[in-house]
């Protein structure tokens, strides 16, 4: 069985506390059993990590082809600033899909720059946590397309 990986940014394990009027009330926690369950209801193996820290991402991504197949990605705020991650996304060869909960074009202007995104696949932004399983339905789409 093929495994996926989602990975989420900085101060999303806060999620349920942070700023719920942005983010909702939905925990990490909640998100990822959610995602477990789609994920093996369409016959993959799911794991889902939280890192604050950009370098420990940047591990994470260039480790996964090795595990699995795709990535979900949330990069949080490194969103709009990480060339970092980018180039580990472009680095690696498994399509990564990125998600926010949160609508960023709605929102300050500097989270208008998406610098990550242009190194995946395709970009979820705007739904809550739905974002996430959104994400997985089109990476497991991307998948099965071949
Ligand atoms: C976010 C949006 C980012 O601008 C912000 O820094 C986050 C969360 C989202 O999921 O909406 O931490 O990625």
């Amino acid at each position: 069985m093929q495994s996926l990986l989602v990975l989420s940014g900085p101060s999303l394990n806060l999620l349920g506390t942070r700023e719920p009027e942005i983010y909702g009330h939905t925990t990490l926690s909640d998100i990822h059993a959610r995602l477990q369950s789609q994920a093996r209801a369409a016959g993959y193996d799911l794991e889902a990590r939280q890192s604050n820290h950009e370098g420990e991402l940047v591990d994470w991504i260039g480790e996964a082809p090795a595990r699995f197949a795709g990535i979900v990605f949330n990069p949080a705020a490194f969103s709009h600033t990480s060339v970092a991650l980018r180039e580990a996304v472009a680095a690696v060869p498994i399509p990564t899909v990125e998600v926010h909960l949160s609508n960023v074009f709605a929102r300050e202007e500097f989270r208008h720059r998406l610098v990550v995104a242009a190194a995946a696949r395709g970009v979820v932004s705007g739904f809550g946590a739905d974002s996430y399983s959104l994400g997985l339905d089109a990476l497991i789409k991307i998948l099965r397309q071949g």
